[in-house]
C-alpha cells in the first residue's frame, strides 16, 4: 500500500485540471501520487503546455514529490497507470457549439449532455472512449478508469457492456447538491446520508437523513424559500412546492428541462436569438479568460475564475474516489455503476447513478430504501431506454437505433423531428462518426 502511485488523465490540457491537481496536493498523504501524467490530442498541445506548466508550479510550492510530465503519447501515459482519468471532448466546444445549435434551430432543447445535443456527444465520444479501453486492456489492465467525460452515464455503460476495464463513471452534481443539502441545515457534509436514485443528470434525491433521522419530508417543505439547488451552467428556475411534494423527491439541476421544458427553451432561445450565443460560447470566453491567467508564471494555484465553470468539487469527486478505492475505505459516495438489480425497474446491465460502498475493488451499489414511485420510474426508464439505444447507435453505427433513441427522448418526442435532427448531426459529425460512414 506504499507504492507511489500513477495517474494518467487524458485529456490532461482541460481548464479543469489545475482543480484536479489542487486535489491530488490536498490529499497526498492518503493518495501517494508519484506521477502525474496529462495527455492531450495534438490540437491541444498548446493547452496541455500551459497546464503542465501550471501543474509543476503548484506541485513545486506544496514541496511534494509528485512528477508531472505533460505528453502527447497515450500510450506511454497509460501504460502502468493505476488510474486513469479521462475528461475529454470529443471536437472541442465547436463541436458542443453545434450540438447546442442544432436542436435550438428546429424549436428543440439544445444543451450539451440532455437531449439531441448530449446525444450527438455520446456519438462522438464512446468510440473514442472504447478506444482507450483497448490500450488499456493492453497497457493497464488492473487500472481504473474514472470516466468524468460527458454523458457520464451513457459512457459508463458503454464501457461497462463493451470493455472488460473496470470503470466508474463519475459527476460533480451529486456531491455538489450535498453540499448544498448540508449548508442549507448548517451541516458539514459528513453529517449527512442523501440517497440518490436515477442516472447521471437525471437523480432524484429521494432520502435525506440528518443525526440518524429521516428528515426528507421536512428538507422538502424547506425548498420553497431555499433557492434554487443548481450548477453554474443551469438557468435557476425555481421549484414550485407542491410539484415538489407530490413528486416527493428533489429533482436535479437537468430536471428542468425536462419539467420546465418551455420555460427553459425559451431561455435557450432567448439568447441564442439576440446574441447568437449559446453556454459552449460563453464557456469559450471563460476558457480564455482562464488560460490567460494560467499563463502567466508566478500563478501557482487554482484561480476563482474557474468556479464560473459548472464543474465545481470536480476535484473533491474524483480525488475522494480514487482515494477511497485506494484505501479500501468503505465510506459511501455517489457515482455511475452498473445497475446489478438496485434500481429494479432497470435493467441489470444499465448504468445508474446512486450511493456505492467504495472498496478496493471498485464501487459497490447499495439497495434503495423503497422501490421507485411510478412518476420517477417512468421518466427513468423512458429515459434510460433512450440511453440503451444511444450506446448501441454509437458502437454499431446504427441509425435505426439513433432514430428510435432521439424518437422517445422527451427532449425530442417527435419521430419527424427525430429524422431532421439526426440527419444534420450525421452531417455536422461525420468527420467523428466513421462507424456511420461505413453502415
Ligand atoms: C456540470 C455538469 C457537468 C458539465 C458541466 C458544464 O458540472 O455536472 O457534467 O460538463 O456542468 O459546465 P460548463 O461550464 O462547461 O457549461
Amino acid at each position: 500500500m506504499n507504492k507511489m502511485l500513477k495517474i494518467a488523465v487524458i485529456g490532461g490540457g482541460s481548464s479543469y485540471t489545475p482543480e484536479l491537481v489542487e486535489g491530488l496536493i490536498r490529499y497526498h498523504d492518503t493518495f501517494p501520487v508519484g506521477e502525474l501524467c496529462l495527455v492531450d490530442i495534438a490540437e491541444g498541445e498548446e493547452k496541455l503546455r500551459v497546464i503542465g506548466e501550471l501543474a509543476r508550479r503548484m506541485v513545486e510550492k506544496s514541496g511534494l514529490p509528485i512528477k508531472v510530465v505533460a505528453t502527447l503519447d497515450r500510450r506511454e501515459a497509460i501504460r502502468g497507470a493505476d488510474f486513469v482519468s479521462t475528461q475529454i471532448r470529443v471536437g472541442g466546444l465547436d463541436a458542443r457549439s453545434r450540438d447546442e445549435k442544432i436542436p435550438l434551430a428546429h424549436g428543440l432543447i439544445g444543451q450539451e449532455t440532455t437531449g439531441a445535443g448530449g446525444f450527438a456527444k455520446a456519438l462522438r465520444t464512446i468510440p473514442v472512449i472504447l478506444d482507450i479501453c483497448k490500450e488499456m486492456e493492453e497497457l493497464a489492465p488492473e487500472a481504473f478508469l474514472i470516466n468524468f467525460t460527458n454523458p457520464a452515464g451513457i459512457v459508463t455503460e458503454a464501457v461497462s457492456k463493451y470493455s472488460s476495464i473496470r470503470s466508474v463513471g463519475l459527476c460533480n452534481l451529486p456531491i455538489g447538491t450535498k453540499m448544498q443539502i448540508a449548508e442549507l441545515y448548517g451541516r458539514a457534509p459528513e453529517e449527512l446520508f442523501i440517497e440518490m436514485a436515477g442516472i447521471n443528470h437525471l437523480n432524484w434525491t429521494t432520502r435525506v437523513v440528518l443525526d440518524g433521522k429521516d428528515c426528507t419530508a421536512d428538507f422538502l417543505g424547506r425548498l420553497s424559500d431555499s433557492g434554487g439547488f443548481t450548477m453554474k451552467n443551469i438557468p435557476d428556475l425555481a421549484w414550485d412546492a407542491d410539484f415538489i411534494r407530490s413528486l416527493g423527491a428533489l429533482p436535479c439541476a437537468y430536471h428542468r428541462y425536462y419539467y420546465m421544458k418551455s420555460e427553459m427553451l425559451a431561455e435557450l432561445l432567448e439568447s441564442y436569438k439576440e446574441a447568437g450565443a449559446t453556454r459552449a460560447d460563453d464557456v469559450k470566453a471563460v476558457e480564455a479568460e482562464l488560460f490567460e491567467l494560467y499563463r502567466q508564471p508566478d500563478l501557482a494555484h487554482k484561480p476563482a475564475q474557474l468556479e464560473q465553470r459548472g464543474g465545481a468539487y470536480y476535484s473533491e469527486a474524483a480525488v475522494q474516489l480514487m482515494k477511497s478505492i485506494y484505501n479500501d475505505a468503505g465510506d459511501i459516495q455517489i457515482v455511475n455503476v452498473r445497475n446489478g438489480g438496485i434500481i429494479a425497474c432497470l435493467p441489470d446491465d444499465a448504468a445508474i447513478e446512486t450511493n456505492c460502498v467504495i472498496k478496493a475493488d471498485g464501487p459497490h451499489p447499495i439497495a434503495l430504501a423503497s422501490p421507485l414511485p411510478p412518476q420517477i420510474r417512468g421518466l427513468l426508464q423512458v429515459v434510460k431506454a433512450y440511453e440503451e439505444l444511444t450506446v448501441e447507435a454509437a458502437v454499431r453505427g446504427s441509425r435505426e437505433a439513433a432514430l428510435q433513441a432521439l424518437t422517445i427522448h422527451p427532449l425530442v418526442g417527435d419521430e419527424r423531428a427525430a429524422r431532421t435532427v439526426l440527419a444534420e448531426i450525421l452531417e455536422q459529425n461525420k468527420a467523428y462518426l466513421p462507424a456511420f460512414a461505413a453502415e
